[in-house]
């Protein structure tokens, strides 16, 4: 088994709140991603896929396939976009890393599945300091 990864990056905003907490309660919790202003963050996107080296091409998967199916089912659909209104796929969650990971997950397990692949890791990354990694489960 040989895992290989694709970085892509886009530009988003969000907000992290809940419409039933006060705007005391979800600045103590969510702090300054709770700006009812909004605020941005500069987002890194590493997909993995894992499986065997096919002996023809050398490759696990065509990093240009992988590299377009994600632009076209992702990041055309968040990048300099806010990602609680904009966004169909991310809808009525909050938009943490955690949730944004997760939605990404199951928005491209199926296509690269259909690439004959499989998805190992959704690593978001969205501060130089902060970073989720989602494993399907
Ligand atoms: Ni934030």
């Amino acid at each position: 088994m040989i895992y290989v990864s694709r970085r892509e990056r886009f530009c988003a905003a969000h907000r992290l709140f809940r419409s039933d907490w006060s705007d005391a309660k979800n600045e103590e919790v969510f702090g300054l991603c709770s700006n009812p202003q909004w605020h941005g963050h500069n987002y890194e996107l590493f997909v993995t896929i894992s499986g065997e080296v096919n002996q023809e091409t050398g490759f696990v998967i065509n990093l240009k396939e992988l590299s377009l199916l994600i632009k076209n089912k992702i990041i055309l659909k968040i990048d300099h976009k806010n990602l609680n209104t904009e966004v169909d796929f991310l809808k009525n969650k909050i938009i943490s890393t955690e949730n944004v990971a997760i939605a990404i997950w199951h928005e491209l397990e199926k296509p690269i599945s259909e690439l004959g692949s499989r998805l190992h890791c959704i690593k978001l990354v969205e501060t130089e300091n902060n970073y989720v990694e989602y494993f399907g489960n």
